[in-house]
């Protein structure tokens, strides 16, 4: 599995080019990637190339592997993203923020020229939230009522607990995440829009219509998916 990772995420660097913003995603697949686009620059093969993180986790990945930081307020333009994903549908609609990283990732991947995901085959599935709950970022005050409000789609929310830590998971942003189980997910899109409806809710893992090209690494190599 880790080498289908490393395949993808040196498969994601052919498109890379000198003069480039790029948003650096969240994620063990988007680690390698981080790791190898630090080793171009400092070989100087790649020039003026900026890194945008998108968590704290890519943020210092990114100046550990020697590669230029800027924050999104500095930037005129995302040229690239380049990010992991939980599942991708054949549509190439996405569950993400198993790492809580969802809301920034989104705020920069939806402004990014396009928008690389690099997965290996475990993730693909016939429709989302097959295998993965969809993680939602919560205002911390509105935990519970929005775990009550998420049932009338037919759906069960749990509040994500901390590992190394006693209580729950603390997104980047100061949030909570919950996350929440559907039993079937007909229209992403539709399902994105109105969980970001209910107030407290700051941003959910469905990213729908935004992804251009998905890296799959399978054991006969890497396939390229595109909208
Ligand atoms: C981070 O919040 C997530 O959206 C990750 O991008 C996603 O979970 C993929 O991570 P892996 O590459 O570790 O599977």
């Amino acid at each position: 599995m880790e080498e289908l990772k490393r395949a993808v995420a040196r498969e994601a660097l052919k498109f890379i080019e000198d003069d480039t913003v790029i948003s650096l995603g969240t994620g063990s697949t988007t680690a390698y990637f981080i790791e190898y686009l630090g080793k171009l620059i400092m070989e100087e093969e790649l020039e003026d190339v900026y890194g945008v993180p998108t968590s704290h986790q890519s943020r210092l990945l990114a100046i550990e592997n020697g590669i230029p930081v800027v924050s999104l307020d500095e930037v005129d333009a995302i040229d690239i993203a380049v990010d992991g994903a939980d599942e991708v549908d054949p549509s190439l609609n996405l569950i993400k923020g198993r790492g809580a990283a969802l809301t920034m990732e989104k705020i920069i991947e939806y402004r990014a020229g396009t928008f690389l995901v690099l997965v290996d085959e475990s993730k693909l599935v016939e429709r989302l939230g097959q295998r993965m709950p969809v993680p939602i970022e919560v205002i911390p005050a509105a935990w519970r009522a929005i775990a009550e409000e998420v049932e009338v789609f037919n759906a069960e929310a749990e509040l994500r607990m901390a590992a190394k830590k006693d209580g729950p998971v603390v997104t980047d942003n100061g949030n909570f995440i919950l996350d929440v189980r559907f039993h079937r997910i007909d229209d992403p899109l539709d399902l994105e829009i109105e969980l970001n409806n209910i107030p407290g809710v700051v941003e959910n893992g469905i990213f729908a219509d935004i992804a251009d090209v998905v890296l799959v690494g399978t054991k006969d190599g890497v396939k390229r998916l595109e909208r």
